[in-house]
């Protein structure tokens, strides 16, 4: 069975087909990083009219990669939340009209559904249950998956996301949009220890986070002096030495107390390499294993939209529609 699989929640647009038996056959992504970078953050109507004119090239040319036709589509995958409204729309809309021009069953799929998978597309996939901790720009969370649609929340965070504290410190710090690639860069760079930063609840006993304390922090380093360009990129390594620092030990604990030995890291701050050699170690030390999606599929793509629908559609848990068809900009895993 072939699924498409269509993503529209946020500033990417990816489409996919996934082939239940031969597995990935063709992905395509258009990121509008260019188009947002102007305003400094994701414009939600720019973004919504540029799905538009991105879905229909981008199918075209994941079925030409992929040898085949309209015909050869059994179902239509889309996310339908949580993300922006309108660019949410554009996905549901397109999808739901080109699975009922087929004759073929449209599937809503929950976006963090979909990173939560993604890590079952690489070569060496990892068994049920596991630990997943998901990094994405909106959300951090620690889930228990016990198989698909079988998701217990373990702790998350109680503020911003680690990808908004990796994005607004960047944003201080005047390094770009989306901010967290470039402030990982930068952190290559610099060396840690210079800036005493705070490694917020890393001794709070349970599985939350909290991240805006960070921020704060680094405003105020920010406001005290003039930073130069060398120290610029200390503090980036500070920075991300102390979002990683707690990510890390949340996670291993998180392994710990659920008494499994395979961590899933899913969602883009997964593309981390400071984070990805923390929890390597830490995990090699209690016995147990990371990981992670192929590094083009941990931001946003339609490949995991894909492979989440057709794991619900072949194991009859798809997910209902929300009502003759909508979105749900916000909407809990644990409700899918
Ligand atoms: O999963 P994702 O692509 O989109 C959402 O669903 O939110 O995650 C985007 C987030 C952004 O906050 C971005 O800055 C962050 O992932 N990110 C990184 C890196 N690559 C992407 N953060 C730190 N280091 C990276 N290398
Ligand atoms: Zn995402």
């Amino acid at each position: 069975m072939r699924v498409l699989g269509i993503e529209s929640s946020c500033d990417e647009t990816g489409l996919a087909l996934y082939d239940t038996v031969r597995g990935l056959l063709a992905h395509a992504v258009h990121s509008q990083i260019d188009l947002h970078a102007a305003y400094g953050g994701v414009v939600p109507e720019l973004a919504s009219r540029d799905h538009v004119r991105r879905i229909v090239p981008l199918l075209r040319m994941v079925l030409a990669e992929a040898d085949a036709g309209p015909g050869d589509i059994d179902a239509v995958a889309y996310t339908a939340g949580p993300g922006l409204a309108g660019a949410l729309l554009v996905g549901a809309g397109f999808a739901e009209a080109l699975a009922f021009s087929l004759n073929v069953p449209a599937l809503p799929v929950h976006h963090l559904e979909g990173h939560l998978l993604s890590p079952l597309l690489s070569a060496d996939p990892p068994r049920f249950p596991f630990v997943a901790l998901l990094v994405s720009g909106g959300h951090t969370q620690l889930m228990r998956v016990a198989g698909v649609g079988q998701y217990e929340l373990l702790g998350e965070t109680l503020d911003d996301a680690a990808g908004e504290a990796f994005d607004k410190t960047a944003k201080l710090l005047g390094l770009g949009y989306p901010g967290g690639p470039q402030l990982a860069q930068l952190a290559e760079r610099g060396k840690t220890g210079r800036f005493d930063l705070p490694r917020p609840m890393l001794h709070s006993g349970d599985l939350d986070f909290s991240f805006s304390g960070l921020k704060t922090a680094v405003l105020t380093r920010v406001r005290e002096r003039a930073i130069g360009e060398a120290e610029k990129a200390d503090l980036c390594a500070d920075v991300q030495a102390a979002i990683v620092e707690v990510l890390a030990a949340k996670a291993l604990a998180a392994l710990k107390a659920s008494g499994l030995d395979q961590l899933v890291v899913a969602g883009g701050v997964g593309a981390n390499r400071a984070l990805r050699a923390a929890l390597d170690a830490g995990a090699r030390a209690a016995g147990a294993r990371v990981f992670y999606p192929e590094l083009e599929l941990c931001t946003d793509n339609g490949a995991m939209i894909a492979f989440a629908g057709a794991q619900r559609l072949t194991s009859g848990k798809a997910a209902k529609a929300p009502g003759r068809f909508g979105v749900r900009p916000r909407w809990n895993l644990q409700e899918a």
